[in-house]
């Protein structure tokens, strides 16, 4: 595997991208509310992301993906394309946004609720949220990538909730997905982390079965199998000396932005 370890002046450009993605999904939270098209949310963000931030998407045009952002609603589960469907009442919507900026990507998603949703996909949200969070608290040099699927692993088999296990996170840099994948569930994987190592920790979790779709007419959207809702948070994190720091730590988070053990 060719794990790249950033240099001190890389680690500056992922700080500086990782702050700017975290205030992309911080500027949107007032616009998801029920009415909105995902289309007007993909068009702020883009036009925030290019006139304020003087960034770039990195998802439009990555693969020929047609858009700005993922926005994925319900039981869609990534990759959701913005258009013209409204968000309704009762919602859960995950906002997955990739920013270059710099030659450096950042990448991030969170879960918002158009207005008050049931406790089950509260609990749906929360999973996915602790899920990720219990995954960061065991990154630190050291510490083996299987640590990841097995703190997340915990989290959702003590919810009653099943981890996606079609998409991974990814190391990130001035690639949007370097290596290493990033398994999200119990797995063998045995790669030590070290200093310098950046990659996402992005878990989709669902409430029925783990299995998933790709729609076949648009080639991205992918959707639970049983049509039940999923939830998914993501950061982008560094492996620094001692432990890690939340490249894309938000202020509406209650989580510590560097981890030192
Ligand atoms: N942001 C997603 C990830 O976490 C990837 C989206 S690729 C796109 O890796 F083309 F769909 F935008
Ligand atoms: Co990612
Ligand atoms: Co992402």
């Amino acid at each position: 595997m060719n794990i790249s370890l950033k240099s001190p002046s890389e680690i500056e450009k992922m700080r500086v991208v990782g702050a700017i993605t975290a205030r992309v999904l911080e500027m949107i939270e007032p616009y998801v509310k029920a009415g909105v098209t995902t289309d007007e949310l993909d068009k702020i963000m883009n036009d925030y992301m290019e006139n304020v931030e003087g960034a770039k998407s990195a998802d439009l045009g990555y693969q020929g993906y047609p858009k700005a952002t993922c926005i994925s609603i319900n039981e869609v589960v990534c990759h959701g394309i913005p258009g013209p469907h409204k968000l309704h009442e009762g919602d859960i919507v995950n906002i997955d946004v990739t920013v270059l900026y710099d030659k450096y990507h950042g990448d991030s998603s969170r879960m918002y609720v158009v207005g008050k949703t049931s406790p089950r996909n509260m609990q749906l949200i929360k999973c996915a949220q602790e899920g990720m969070y219990e995954a960061i608290k065991t990154v630190r040099p050291g510490s083996n990538l299987a640590d990841i699927g097995a703190a997340i692993q915990k989290v959702a088999d003590k919810a009653g909730f099943s981890i996606v296990r079609d998409y991974c996170g990814h190391g990130i840099g001035a690639g949007f997905h370097e290596e290493p994948q990033v398994l999200h569930y119990k797995n063998r994987m045995n790669l030590i982390l070290q200093e310098g190592m950046c990659f996402t920790i992005e878990p989709m979790i669902n409430a029925g079965t783990y299995k998933c779709k790709v729609n076949r007419k648009d080639g991205w959207t992918v959707t639970t199998a049983d049509k039940q809702p999923s939830a998914q948070f993501e950061h982008t994190l560094l492996v620094t000396h001692n432990g890690v720091e939340v490249l894309t730590l938000r202020k509406d988070e209650d989580f510590p932005r560097i981890i030192e053990h």
